[in-house]
């Protein structure tokens, strides 16, 4: 099952494609320093006899300013919709939001599809090729609407086709634009892929109903492999950790293992583990009930590997990757995990545990140990782990932590690259005296009110000895509540990125 919203996502060059002629719900022209010379432009103008560009120069002042024209005599596109573009100082989270709005107001117009000249404009540092991906990737992502538990209300998106206007590109250029393109729709899907997994209610989203859904997408993508694993096969393996989440639940844990091989035989796998705690009460150290709904999206991080395997896949991208999801529900029963519990993890360290909602990192800490039996080259963990992260760096970051110096700034640039930002908070050697108790090898929580992202990462960090790895805390980025409680599909794009870059080679 793919998430696609798009049916279609075509790139035209201008020069041998009259827009004039061009037959499309929304024309989209963003308007830059270079637009009033670009000769097919220059044809729209006079047929609107100088119309288009009076309406720009006395309504198009402020940057980033609209506006919406109806359908002009001897232009065949039905609406046609003047941005006024940005600037190449103009930073990328800016770039991303005009983008966003304009795959808005396609759907509010009930547009069927948009063709959009994106210009040659870019963010410095950034080139036209990277604005095909970004407006591919944004268009597919942005024209996504859950609707999937409404029945009488529903709105569905109705764009489902996006051309790409460029100008001027002919031979390996316009290639290279097209595969831009289809770069950007492939990550706009995983980021649509994880954005759905996470606004699915949570008893539309169990671990049984994920593992469901990510059978059935090797149907799409039969070069994934896909491995699941119950309680019995875990307890097996001696993942008294992980278990110890799901203990309270009448839903039963599950660990799925998405196996993608598009890179050399002999190559090393990166590896990436995702959270996926479908509802997460606290358990008996329950959560207040304000917004605790909110907990259904404490499975992104699971969904983000759902996501980046659907997005390879898609590319066939030359990677070895491997993806973990750690699914359970955790919720407080008779037979639920009481504070002060002791469990044996998969690494043989016992923990005990004195807080059970700081469950992600009892997940985490057996998925990590099991996933080094694949000898990764970098294991990344995606959980949305501490409310703090929140506190630490806002809405905007992400937050990064590593045992290796040279991955958290591959992640750190591909968050700049991708837009999809991340920031980097320090794990010293001092943050792991939290991890100390009395009764047990570890405890699951320590430090107080100080530093709880960092120490979550350094709980994390023991069962991490083996290779090079870096946790991202996304609490504070996959998910927002105003002005509406949605998924955003983070950290795909930024894991999309460094894995497509292959820069961790
Ligand atoms: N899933 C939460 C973290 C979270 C909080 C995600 C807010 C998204 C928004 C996590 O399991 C949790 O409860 N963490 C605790 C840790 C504490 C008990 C040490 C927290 O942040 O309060
Ligand atoms: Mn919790
Ligand atoms: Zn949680």
């Amino acid at each position: 099952m793919a998430y696609k919203v798009l049916n279609n996502v075509s790139v035209k060059d201008t020069e041998s494609n009259s827009l004039a002629s061009l037959k499309t719900d929304m024309l989209v022209i963003v308007i830059n320093k270079n637009t009033k010379s670009d000769s097919s432009f220059k044809e729209l103008n006079k047929i609107s006899k100088n119309y288009i560009s009076k309406t720009i120069s006395s309504h198009l002042k402020d940057v980033g300013s609209s506006i919406l024209l109806p359908k002009i005599d001897g232009i065949n596109a039905e609406n046609l919709f003047l941005v006024n573009g940005l600037d190449s100082s103009t930073p990328t989270h800016k770039w991303l939001s005009a983008y966003q709005s304009i795959a808005k107001k396609g759907n509010s117009l009930k547009c069927k599809d948009i063709s959009i000249m994106p210009g040659k404009v870019s963010p410095s540092q950034k080139d036209e090729f990277w604005l095909i991906e970004t407006v591919a990737k944004t268009i597919e992502s942005s024209v996504y609407i859950f609707s999937e538990t409404k029945n009488k209300t529903a709105t569905k998106p109705t764009v489902k086709k996006l051309t790409i206007l460029t100008s001027g590109l002919s031979g390996s250029d316009l290639t290279k634009a097209k595969q831009s393109a289809k770069t950007g729709y492939a990550i706009g899907e995983g980021v649509n892929t994880a954005k759905y997994l996470g606004d699915l209610p949570a008893n539309h989203c169990t671990p049984r109903i994920i593992e469901k859904k990510v059978k059935a997408m090797t149907k799409d993508f039969p070069n994934l492999k896909v491995k699941s694993f119950n309680e019995q096969q875990m307890q097996k393996m001696g993942m008294g950790s992980f278990l110890s989440v799901s203990r309270g639940s009448e839903e039963p844990a599950r660990m799925m293992v998405i196996e993608y091989k598009g890179g050399k035989a002999n190559e090393k796998p990166i590896a990436l583990v995702g959270k996926g705690v479908t509802f997460d009460t606290g358990g008996v150290s329950i959560k207040p009930s304000p917004a605790m709904d909110e907990m259904k999206w404490d499975m992104c991080g699971a969904a983000t590997v759902f996501g980046v395997m659907s997005t390879l896949a898609r590319l066939n991208a030359d990677v070895n990757v491997v993806g973990v999801m750690g699914c359970a529900e955790n919720m407080c029963s008779s037979k639920a995990t009481k504070p002060g519990d002791v469990v044996t993890s998969m690494s043989g360290q016992t923990i005990e545990i004195l807080n059970t909602d700081a469950e992600g990192r009892l997940i985490l800490a057996d998925c990590l140990t099991f996933v080094g039996k694949y000898k990764p080259s970098y294991v990344i963990d995606m959980a949305t782990l501490t409310g703090a992260v929140v506190v630490a760096l806002g809405r905007h970051a992400s937050g990064v932590m590593a045992n290796d110096q040279h991955l958290a700034e591959k992640i750190i640039e591909a968050g700049e690259e991708s837009g999809d930002r991340a920031w980097q908070l320090p794990l010293w050697d001092e943050h792991q005296s939290c991890t100390k108790t009395k009764y047990a090898d570890l405890a699951n929580i320590g430090g107080g009110r100080e530093a709880g992202t960092i120490h979550a990462a350094a709980f994390l960090s023991k069962f991490t000895n083996d290779y090079k790895w870096a946790h991202i805390d996304i609490a504070a980025t996959a998910s927002y509540s105003t002005p509406v409680k949605a998924g955003t599909g983070r950290p795909v794009p930024l894991i999309s990125q460094l894995l497509l870059s292959k820069k961790l080679k």
